[in-house]
């Protein structure tokens, strides 16, 4: 291993051979060399506590003993067969998804990623619906790959090449900026019913499938209204419309009380697409089905690296120890008191921040002026100060302006209380001085 550069060397270096749109979240990055807990450390030796989890992805903690414990023992025993031969972590894997997976969801096909598992889901229900168009809402983020990129409504990550077809977008429920200028109080569900309107108008009246994320990530941790899955259902049964719930992000128990996110609106998606948190970083990515589904896609479905031994057993690691650690419950818990703390921030800057929502550990804080102009160049400041603080806190949403925590999920109420500190102290210089 060659020598630990500091942090200018390795800028340098970064500058000189990656592509520059692989951008890095702040102006100064520090040059993090270990992880431990919701805890990363720079080569300074300095301790940074991580409230975003790489990108939302270190559900259990960095190197969690029992999950490294793991990987370790298996790429020591039996690291790569591929598909094509039959080894026990991949399918352990995909029974214990079945345990866990609502209704009858119970195939797996896993992958290395959660774009690939959009990919292999949207592949899926075009060869089983022998349809073809697509539905995604507005401000989703759906993965990097040609057809993941214009699922993706975000021009940020849409590179100026010509979009995969059939793919339409439907308003997604932002009750915060609401597309159709309601309140949730007299709404009627709009935003559900434009979804009709989009298979009526946009499409051939037969799409194949709509693709949502229970709470929009990247687009800024968007959180529809309790019945909104409910009345889109409805609709998709109507129209024959298969439904991929991507949980990417909120999978793995992130929202709390539940494994997966849709399961708090009380509706059972036709599949279910993972990644992130699965591997606690170990690249992996899952889609998973019913049966029935499962077998119209009959053409044999290879994937080099997908299902690798090291990966699958370290996915099962993971979840039992979010079983074993009752980390679901502590995601419920402790984020319920970090959601109060960002309410209670809310009061003292209300003329910053203008929407706090989200559930268990995904929960984001939008900051606007009075007239609800996005705050983006604040939420990049208020980043950058919390890191120099010694907190990794995220940021996302269209205009950049929603500020995201989404730590690893063993975090406690002492961390909280750190977090918001850090947090009150960066938006009080913020608010002070302004941003040029
Ligand atoms: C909701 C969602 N879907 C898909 C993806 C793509 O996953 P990956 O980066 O593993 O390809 C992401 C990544 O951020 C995501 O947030």
């Amino acid at each position: 291993m060659g020598a630990t550069l500091n942090r200018e060397e390795l800028k340098k270096k970064r500058d000189k051979y990656l592509f520059p749109s692989v951008k890095q979240m702040y102006a100064d990055p520090p040059h993090f060399v270990k992880g431990r807990g919701q805890f990363l450390y720079d080569e300074t030796g300095r301790e940074y506590l991580d409230m975003f989890a790489g990108i939302v992805t270190v559900s259990v903690g960095h190197c969690h003993p029992k999950v490294t414990q793991r990987t370790v023992e298996q790429i020591q025993t039996l690291q790569h067969t591929s598909t094509v031969f039959m080894t026990q972590p991949m399918i352990d894997l995909a029974e214990k998804l079945a345990e866990i997976a609502p209704g009858d969801l119970d195939r797996s096909f896993i992958t290395n990623s959660g774009t690939e598992a959009n990919e292999a889901a949207i592949k899926t229900a075009r060869v089983a619906s022998g349809r073809h168009e697509v539905i995604a809402l507005q401000h989703s983020y759906h993965g990097e790959s040609h057809l993941a990129s214009t699922l993706t409504a975000n021009h940020n990550y849409r590179p100026d090449t010509m979009p995969a077809s059939g793919i339409v977008h439907a308003a997604n429920a932002y009750c915060y900026r609401c597309p159709f200028k309601k309140t949730p109080d007299n709404c009627n569900l709009e935003c559900a019913k434009d979804v009709e309107r989009v298979i009526q108008g946009s499409t051939s009246g037969k799409p194949a499938v709509f693709i949502a994320e229970p709470i929009q990530g990247v687009g800024g941790t968007i959180t529809p209204p309790e019945p909104y899955f409910k009345e889109v259902k409805k609709i998709l049964e109507q129209y024959g419309v298969l439904f991929i719930a991507d949980e990417v992000q909120t999978g793995v128990g992130r929202t709390g009380q539940h494994w997966f996110g849709i399961s708090s609106y009380g509706v059972v998606p036709d599949m279910i697409t993972m990644a992130k948190g699965l591997g606690n970083g170990l690249p992996i990515g899952a889609l998973i089905t019913t049966t029935e589904i499962a077998e119209k896609a009959s053409k044999q479905q290879i994937n080099t690296f997908g299902g690798n031994p090291v990966s699958a057993a370290t996915g099962v690691a993971v979840l039992q120890v979010i079983e074993e650690e009752k980390i679901m419950q502590n995601a419920h818990e402790v984020g319920a008191y970090m959601k109060a703390g960002m309410e209670d921030l809310q009061k003292q800057f209300p003329d910053m921040i203008g929407d706090v929502r989200g559930k268990g550990l995904m929960l984001g804080m939008e900051l606007a002026d009075k007239n609800k102009t996005p705050l983006t160049k604040e939420a990049a400041r208020i980043v950058e100060l919390a890191k120099d603080d010694g907190v990794v806190i995220g940021k996302g949403g269209l205009w950049g302006s929603v500020i995201r925590i989404k730590p690893p999920m063993n975090i406690t109420k002492e961390n909280v209380d750190t977090t918001l500190k850090v947090m009150r102290k960066a938006i009080e210089a913020t608010a002070k001085v302004g941003v040029k």
